[in-house]
């Protein structure tokens, strides 16, 4: 596997944090601390920021996600989001199936899949979450793929992050961490043949910070990170980019 053939991406999941007043603040350190960055560099907002992270990310080397979609593009949905109304906001990516989504807010495999599709269809760039055990990461990943062409994994990344590691200040180890990811490229080839495989990015979540980034990123196989504490701190953020852009 050669990991040149595809981009490292660390991307912040900001989760319920930061109101757009806050989130235009961070920004503000984000900017410079990330800048000539060698890695793709993307931070996922409430949805209440996004509008103000387009606007403050323009021109610059960040590029602004989404944390969630609903998979219908209209219609008697109270308080939901389509991936047509975030791409109109300026918005390039989008989280989906994220552990917290299919724990509190009753995400299934099925509507990872749905949500995936309709993100893919409006054009939006999609971060697949799965998690837990090897052999149901593998299972996670075929179902939110199902119906995604070849075409389309070009804006896939895949973001393995073990239940146990989130916010818990316990990471995977890195041989645990590049284990899993090779396991889900593995799956990626069965899927779409050996090309695809090595051109998707994978990346490592789950308690990733400053101290450990470079031990986990240095795996053949870990593309980059899905971060979230660490993603709230413009210097720990950086500190993770910097190591990346390796
Ligand atoms: P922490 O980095 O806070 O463990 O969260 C990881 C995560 O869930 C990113 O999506």
């Amino acid at each position: 596997m050669n990991k040149a053939k595809r981009k490292a991406i660390i991307a912040g999941n900001w989760k319920m944090n930061k109101t757009a007043t806050e989130a235009a603040a961070l920004i503000g350190e984000l900017v410079p601390s990330v800048k000539g960055a060698g890695c793709e560099v993307v931070i996922c907002t409430p949805f209440t920021s996004l509008c103000k992270a387009v606007e403050l990310c323009r021109g610059t080397n960040i590029h602004v996600g989404a944390e969630n979609v609903h998979f219908e593009k209209s219609g008697a949905f109270t308080g939901e989001i389509s991936a047509g109304m975030l791409v109109d906001l300026g918005v390039e990516y989008v989280i989906v199936g994220h552990s917290e989504r299919r724990q509190y807010f009753a995400e299934t495999d099925e509507t990872v899949n749905k949500r995936a599709k309709a993100a893919l269809a409006a054009g939006l760039k999609v971060i697949v979450c799965v998690g837990v055990t090897e052999e149901l990461v593998r299972m996670q990943t075929k179902i939110a793929l199902q119906g995604v062409s070849a075409e389309e994994m070009q804006r896939v990344v895949i973001a393995y992050e073990p239940v146990w590691a989130i916010g818990t200040g316990r990471t995977a180890t890195s041989e645990q961490a590049q284990e899993v990811c090779a396991a889900i490229r593995k799956v990626v080839g069965e899927l779409y043949g050996q090309a695809v495989a090595e051109a998707t990015t994978v990346q490592y979540g789950g308690s990733m910070n400053a101290a450990n980034a470079d031990e986990l990123l240095e795996k053949p196989d870990v593309d980059g990170g899905l971060i979230g504490g660490a993603s709230l701190k413009a210097d720990a953020f950086g500190a993770i980019v910097a190591a990346a852009s390796k």
